[in-house]
């Protein structure tokens, strides 16, 4: 019966394509790349009857760790959560001292890679980014490296560019015993220093795996080390603080992977399951079995996502490239090769338009639009009831917040949809004469 169900499930997947019709269809900036192997991994999973994180989730865990060039994987139900698990142990495996820690990080970014920082009690020494690489400006990096209270630096590769002197700074923060975290939510299979993966020069690295990112399971996370100890310290805060560390086939064994289940473990005398003891102020930021086995299936689709995000990228900057006198185009540094997230346009100062103007006229026209998620944060009102102390410019987080628009790269556009958006955006030059 359930191979009946699946097949019925491929049927009618494959019943829903849709044909482009320009100027009805929307462009979507980003989406989900799924077909019938992911619909049927999840109802399969689902009749199976297995919730909970299980088999699935430990190989995807370990698979994408990999993609990561790390060992250990903690699946989590959103790169937030991945952002959160990750300071969350770094702060219990470097902040020993009792004094004032302070964490380089840019403001330029999406709330939940700097928000955690605030969460935790850090004070963020923010620095701005570079128009066009959107990396981190080095020289404030340099300097803040300087302050004797910072503990650690975390960023994102934005919108996939990679940071480029991401291994200078992970060396440099070593030296004074902290961490760097790196924000990989958008930069899946980028690579710096002529061909290392994103996330091998830093402590944690971290996914988001919402409908919007290189692959998805719907919503979900990752966070990913090198060190066993620290991805276990990272499953207990995911796992209500929970001591037991068991994953996979372990946790439905009698004596847990440390073969001592049942112990003293409180100290009291009596004996306790170590399922429910409790070592941390921990969460439950859990995803499902069903949600790792969509993210199976996509994996295996990865190399051929990646090279269409770099096509779409080429075929698109070719076009725009005619229009530098208007725009700042994005690119990447020397020595990194991006797997774009979305394309960046951010409008020049002297440009006789304004963002507002081509935003509005992609949209009439069906082509969708974002922001560069929120610009400069501290532009946003939840910021505004921080008292922080600023020691550099932000000039161009704020221009980013008020002049950057995003449209799409993602796999599911292509050649016949970007001879549509070309022309839309040959009718705006041409209405205005430009
Ligand atoms: C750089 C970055 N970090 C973190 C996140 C948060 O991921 P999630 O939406 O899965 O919580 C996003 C979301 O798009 C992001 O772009």
């Amino acid at each position: 019966m359930k191979e009946k169900i699946l097949d019925l499930v491929e049927q009618f997947v494959d019943a829903q394509e849709k044909k482009f019709v320009p100027g009805e269809t929307v462009v979507q900036y980003t989406g989900p790349t799924i077909d019938k192997d992911e619909y049927t991994a999840i109802i399969g999973t689902v009749l199976d009857g297995w919730f909970g994180l299980g088999a699935q989730a430990s190989e995807f865990e370990a698979k994408v760790a990999q993609r990561l060039a790390k060992t250990y994987g903690v699946y989590v139900n959103s790169g937030s959560s991945a952002n959160l698990i990750a300071l969350e142990t770094m702060k219990e495996l470097y902040c020993i001292e009792d004094k004032n820690y302070k964490i380089i990080t840019t403001a330029a970014s999406f709330p939940t890679t700097v928000n955690p920082i605030l969460q935790l009690g850090f004070e963020p020494i923010f620095v701005d980014v570079e128009l066009g690489t959107y990396n981190l400006n080095d020289e404030q990096v340099m300097d803040a490296f300087n302050d004797e209270d910072v503990i650690g630096i975390v960023y994102a590769h934005p919108l996939g560019i990679p940071v480029a002197n991401t291994k200078k700074y992970y060396e440099l923060i070593k030296q004074k015993g902290g961490f760097l975290i790196e924000d990989c939510c958008d930069a899946l299979d980028s690579t710096y220093n002529d061909g290392e993966l994103v996330g091998k020069y830093s402590d944690a690295a971290t996914l988001s795996f919402y409908a919007a990112h290189h692959i998805t399971t719907g919503e979900g996370g990752m966070v990913a080390f090198s060190q066993r100890n620290a991805a276990n310290v990272a499953r207990s805060y995911r796992d209500w603080g929970r001591a037991c560390f068991c994953a996979g086939k372990d946790v439905l064994s009698s004596t847990g992977a440390c073969n001592r289940r049942f112990a003293d473990w409180l100290g009291t005398g009596v004996v306790t399951d170590h399922r429910y003891v409790y070592d941390r102020i921990g969460y439950n930021v859990k995803p499902l079995e069903l949600q790792a086995s969509m993210g199976l299936a996509q994996l295996k689709k990865l190399d051929d996502l990646t090279q269409r995000r770099k096509d779409n990228y080429i075929c698109l900057h070719g076009f725009l490239s005619q229009y530098e006198q208007y725009f700042i185009l994005p690119t990447t540094p020397s020595g990194t090769d991006a797997s774009w997230f979305s394309y960046p346009i951010t409008i020049k100062d002297d440009a006789p338009f304004k963002r507002a103007d081509i935003v509005e006229f992609l949209e009439e026209n069906k082509i969708q639009t974002r922001n560069f998620f929120a610009g400069n944060l501290l532009d946003h009102p939840a910021y505004k009831q921080f008292d922080f102390e600023l020691k550099y410019s932000l000039d161009n987080a704020s221009k980013i917040t008020n002049d950057t628009f995003m449209i799409g790269v993602w796999p599911g556009l292509n050649e016949e949809i970007y001879q549509y958006v070309f022309e839309v955006f040959e009718k705006f030059f041409n209405q205005r004469g430009l």
